[in-house]
């Protein structure tokens, strides 16, 4: 079924909302859960990307079930080592059950993901790491099979301190014999995650969070209850919806470190951002100036990739020019098109997209893309003239769970509507 969003314009957005759990931290530890009999894991967002996990893991031969917020997850009747590229194709994070099943039963074949809306996300990374553990790589007909007999731990060091590459070494690593030491690896909140449950479940991780991460192989791991972090890129967005709207929103369950760069950008484009015990406190009041600022993406603690279209909304309508530069991935000015529908005045030059402020963006008929640049969309019609119709919204429904509902507690004038 297609759906889309009609959204109408609809003044300042005010009142709170609560963050939910984070999709890429819960995504991973839904892959770790293949090295563990019983998890559940409260503060799970439902969102369809969690939810094809979920039916990846059942195809592996799991059982996964829903207990309010909590997800359970049984693992023992898994007999099945192979990710069929239905479960890759609709979510590239499917890769990473390829460690876990290496090291649960010294064998995985993975589909390849192939090309996906934000450029061509290779996994030679992941490879790297599966090989300087012992097991052999093997490519067949759009498939990756890696097998060992045994894995031995081994010092990896990432060209690029990918996050899933660190993630899927860090869960085959968790039982290979002997210590790994991860080097140059990402230190995003959500690798600490990842190694809070690994670690709650009886592995020996220590360093997550740093670029060097050293694991010494356990020979099994425990049943574990684990709480997912809340969901930084979900609290990004919401800050600036506040801020485009000029409105005022207080974000309740977010993690003020984890947002630091987007608080301290929103923070020069002139909005204010206070940290309060309650949460977080964003307001731009009705005639104040929002100003145009640079952004540069980049690995944790930079500028999260994962916030650049929805910064680029806000800046659209900010006073002057702004340099946006998209450092992390190669293709990820997908909004920009759209965003230029709706009368913004943005020029791509290589890597960066020029963005020169207009005083007011009209409603259009546009397409998200992919989930980030739906995102932005949807805040840019916040504050357009006119209605704007967005298709492609299951997009969006993989990273935020009935956004168009908690916009709309807001202040909001948003319709689900099927077409
Ligand atoms: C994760 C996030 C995604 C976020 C991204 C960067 C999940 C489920 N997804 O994606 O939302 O945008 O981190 O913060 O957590 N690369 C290689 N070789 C590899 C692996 C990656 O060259 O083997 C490159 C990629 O092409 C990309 C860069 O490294 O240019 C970053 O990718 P990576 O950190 O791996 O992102 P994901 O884990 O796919």
């Amino acid at each position: 079924m297609h759906e889309k969003f009609v959204i109408s314009p609809s003044g300042p957005l005010k009142g709170s909302v609560e963050i939910g759990g984070s999709k890429n931290a819960v995504l991973p530890v839904l892959a770790a859960a293949i090295l563990v009999e019983n998890s559940v894991i409260h503060n799970a967002p439902r969102l369809s990307d969690v939810e094809h996990m979920c039916q990846l893991l059942e195809s592996l031969g799991a059982k996964t079930g829903w207990d309010g917020a909590s997800l359970k997850v049984d693992s023992r009747g898994i007999n099945c080592q192979e990710a069929a590229y239905e479960w890759v194709g609709k979510l590239r994070a499917s890769f990473l059950v390829m460690g876990p099943l290496l090291a649960r039963f010294g064998t995985a074949k993975v589909s390849l993901p192939g090309g996906c809306a934000i450029g061509t996300r290779p996994i030679d990374l992941h490879l790297k790491g599966m090989a300087a553990l012992g097991a052999e790589v093997e490519h067949c007909q759009g498939y990756v099979k890696v097998s060992a007999k045994k894995l031995t731990g081994a010092k990896v060091y990432l060209d690029f301190p990918s996050v899933g590459a660190t993630e899927n070494i860090m869960m085959a690593a968790a039982l290979a014999q002997g210590q790994t030491i991860l080097e140059n690896c990402a230190v995003e909140p959500e690798i600490v995650d990842l190694a809070n449950y690994l670690n709650a479940a009886g592995a020996d991780i220590r360093g997550a969070g740093t670029d060097t991460i050293k694991i010494n192989g356990a020979t099994a791991l425990r049943n574990i209850e684990h709480t997912v972090i809340p969901d930084r890129i979900e609290a990004g967005t919401f800050m600036v919806a506040a801020a485009i709207t000029h409105g005022d929103i207080l974000l309740t369950n977010v993690m003020a470190d984890h947002v630091k760069p987007v608080i301290a950008k929103l923070k020069e484009a002139q909005v204010q951002v206070q940290e309060l015990d309650e949460g977080i406190r964003v307001s731009h009041g009705r005639g104040a100036e929002t100003i145009a600022a640079d952004i540069k993406t980049l690995p944790y603690p930079g500028f999260p990739t994962d916030m650049q279209a929805q910064f680029m909304a806000l800046m659209a309508v900010a006073r002057g020019t702004s340099i946006i530069t998209e450092t992390v991935f190669e293709n990820r000015f997908m909004q920009v098109g759209e965003l230029k529908r709706m009368g913004a005045d943005i020029k791509i030059e290589s890597r960066s997209a020029v963005t020169e402020g207009v005083s007011q963006l009209a409603g259009a008929q546009v397409t998200a893309s992919d989930l980030r640049a739906g995102a932005a969309l949807t805040l840019a019609a916040l504050c357009a003239k006119g209605d704007t119709e967005i298709g492609g919204i299951h997009h969006i429904d993989r990273g935020y769970y009935g956004l168009e509902v908690q916009l709309n507690k807001l202040g909001a004038k948003i319709q689900r509507i099927s077409n």
